[in-house]
């Protein structure tokens, strides 16, 4: 429903972005030399979907020193991006971005465009990206709506229902519109725009937003109104689906005599969790299967290898999507250990360099520690 109180947009960004001057944080993509560069700020946004701020500082800093410009990323392997990801999840994300910069170097000569058309025609980059690019890098007038916006403006103009409903999507989308078209040169898109996240971030926020410090509550309906606990509203959660998973600890000692761990690569076919990351072989546990039932099933029809289950080691519990999982880390040794080109033997060093989902790197760094390697020689 459009809110009954008048809005002045220049008025509201004004105050809006005198507040952000005084209050924004101080972020490594916020440096001018990170701002003003349209790669890096679709780094930075990309890493920001779905992800925390305060998780994505260290790995934006170490992808930009590695990748510090399109050229580089086009030009690396995948295989080189993806452990620089490995901890952030949605690696579809940072596949996407790195298909991006080779269309960047491929259609656009290395030089990121301008034009909102041509920026949303790379791949995986939507509406939201491709306005936060152009207005944060190029000062474009390009309207943003993401998760925060879209709740502060819930506020403001008393939204009712599902944000992500079509009336309400083109309702926030309009009002953006509204507000990006009303910058000037003191108070622009690449302010603005940002200023609105952020405020949506600190202040507006989803539980107890501080209004009483609020630099815009004269402009929002549900703090006229007292209805800023009500808003937005939420759709209840979709109910969890349990999975139990099992993994095996297969290790040897080198020729060198240094300690390796089998690890497998999971495949990079579209619809499965961590597309290409490596992981200890791991498992559902099928209705009334035993977790070494499951193991040596894993082992025989998808591996073609034979594995003696041993003990249980460890037992971690992570959630995916809706999905909650428990994870059995069980020993296994493998009579027989020829490898493929995707189940490998890998020295701890060289696991460091690969890309592992972060739930698998926090059990193998916990293996190696308190496991006593060596083929079947485990506590
Ligand atoms: N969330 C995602 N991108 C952001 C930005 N540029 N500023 C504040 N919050 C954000």
């Amino acid at each position: 429903m459009l809110s009954t109180f008048s809005f002045d947009p220049t008025a509201f960004n004004r105050v809006l972005a005198l507040w952000f001057a005084a209050n924004r944080r101080d972020l490594p993509w916020r440096q001018p030399e990170n701002a003003r560069d349209a790669y890096r700020v679709l780094v930075s946004e990309t890493m920001l979907q779905q992800t925390t701020v305060k998780a994505v500082v260290p790995f934006y800093e170490r992808f930009i020193t590695r990748f510090p410009d399109v050229c580089s990323l086009a030009h690396a392997d995948l295989e080189e991006v993806l452990p620089l990801w490995a901890g952030l999840g949605y690696y579809s994300r940072a596949r996407m971005l790195h298909r991006a910069a080779q269309e960047i170097v491929a259609r656009h000569d290395g030089v990121f465009p301008v034009e909102l058309n041509r920026v949303l025609d790379l791949p995986g980059i939507g509406r939201y990206t491709a306005g936060a690019v152009t207005s944060i890098a190029f000062d474009a007038r390009n309207p943003i709506v993401d998760a925060n916006v879209a709740r502060v403006f819930s506020r403001l103009f008393l939204l009712e229902g599902d944000l992500k409903n079509a009336a309400n999507q083109s309702l926030l989308w309009n009002r953006a519109t509204q507000v990006v078209e009303s910058c000037n040169e003191e108070f622009p898109p690449s302010v603005v725009n940002p200023a609105m996240m952020e405020l949506g971030a600190l202040v507006c926020t989803p539980k107890n937003p501080a209004c009483e410090v609020c630099p815009v509550s004269g402009f929002c309906g549900a703090f006229k109104t007292s209805r800023q606990s009500e808003l937005p509203f939420v759709a209840p959660k979709r109910q969890s689906v349990a999975l139990q998973d099992v993994c095996a600890f297969a290790t040897r000692k080198s020729k060198s005599g240094s300690e390796e761990t089998l690890l497998r690569q999971r495949s990079h076919d579209a619809g499965i969790w961590w597309r290409g990351l490596w992981e200890l072989p791991r498992t559902t546990r099928q209705p009334n299967e035993s977790a070494p039932d499951a193991l040596r099933r894993l082992f025989r029809d998808e591996l073609e290898l034979e594995i003696e289950v041993g003990a249980v080691l460890r037992t971690v519990s992570h959630g995916v999507t809706h999905h909650k999982i428990s994870l059995e880390c069980w020993s296994g040794i493998l009579p027989n250990p020829n490898v493929t080109s995707s189940i490998r033997w890998f020295a701890h060093d060289e696991i460091a360099a690969l890309a592992l989902p972060s739930s698998m790197k926090s059990l193998l760094s916990w293996l190696h520690k308190n496991a006593e390697i060596g083929q079947g020689s485990l506590f």
